[in-house]
């Protein structure tokens, strides 16, 4: 496996590189805007495509590097279903998986220091964004913070994975990089209260300023969705209404461009062709699937939110 840390010194943000190989598919999470072009380098060093872009939440104190690693990679954005970030590619659910070629994360719902507070385990390790620091807890007094629900995710769920598990923060302020849920339990000051009343006490009461990026950051980290209009104006986008009359007639091609997991949960589209937009690439060449349809008819791409869609036109 290819693991890297990175670092965000002015935000304190780490940032996590996952890749099963060398030459394979690669998936980011919490990206900084300002880092985005190291991200690049170190992609094409290590000789990796990246396919996914995940942030933990919608973050207040840096500009996540979505937006711009979709736009220079074509990769797709990933958040949690209950985001305010306008558009994303993809949105996931507690207990959903997000897979990339050789790895594959666990979602978990881990809301309070925001609502749309998401935690990813996969093997031997857990990323809990800013749910569960190390020595620490995410603040919950701004973005639909709430401290009970904070406890709730953090000693009903994160706590219950494996001791030995280890935990990877989205950020850091004193230079550690790694801990594990045993040592959090057993070290963190934040988690040596005797009820949950008791951690609302502690948490309400932090009296902290807030973020000096905060206002900007989470304007920008709700428009990270790739503009669709271009692809309208040129007559490229097809409306609901013009969408029906197509699924009948013989020279159109609907193409399903979603997941597996997302088909499986949403539900399929009638007489679709299913390539899910990590397969695009392979199938448009001469001899995949698609090229050949697309000789005889026309395509329509269909997807959940409409930006893999405008990707693939
Ligand atoms: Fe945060």
């Amino acid at each position: 496996m290819i693991f890297r840390q990175m670092f965000d010194a002015a935000s304190g943000t780490y940032s996590y590189l996952l890749a099963s190989r060398c030459g394979g598919e690669a998936l980011i999470i919490d990206p900084v805007l300002e880092k985005v072009g190291r991200y690049i380098e170190l992609l094409n060093e290590l000789d990796l495509c990246l396919v996914k872009a995940i942030d933990t939440h919608l973050h207040a104190d840096h500009i996540t590097g979505l937006g711009a690693l979709r736009d220079r990679t074509q990769c797709i954005t990933v958040m949690g279903q209950q985001s305010k970030a306008e558009i994303v590619s993809l949105r996931v659910d507690d207990g959903d998986r997000i897979d990339i070629d050789g790895i594959s994360l666990r979602v978990i719902h881990t809301p309070g220091h925001t609502d749309d507070s998401y935690s990813f385990t996969m093997r031997d390790r857990v990323f809990t964004g800013d749910t569960l620091l190390i020595r620490g807890t995410g603040r919950t007094d701004f973005q639909n913070g709430d401290p009970r629900a904070q406890y709730e995710s953090i000693f009903n769920r994160l706590l219950k994975l494996p001791d030995q598990t280890l935990v990877y923060p989205a950020h850091d302020y004193k230079g550690e990089t790694v801990s594990t849920i045993g040592e959090e339990k057993a070290f963190n000051p934040r988690l040596r209260v005797q009820s949950v009343e008791h951690y609302v006490e502690l948490m309400n009461n932090l009296k902290l300023p807030n973020p000096k990026m905060m206002d900007v950051a989470v304007l920008a980290n709700t428009r990270i969705g790739l503009s669709q209009g271009e692809v309208a104006r040129r007559g490229w986008a097809a409306t609901t209404t013009e969408f029906a009359h197509a699924i009948h007639r013989s020279d159109v091609a609907i193409v399903d461009i979603r997941e597996l997991s997302e088909q499986e949960k949403e539900g399929t589209v009638p007489g679709a062709l299913h390539v899910p937009y990590a397969m695009l690439a392979d199938s448009l060449r001469p001899q995949g699937v698609l090229h050949q349809t697309a000789l005889a008819k026309k395509l329509i791409f269909v997807c959940t939110f409409g930006e893999r869609s405008a990707m693939a036109v």
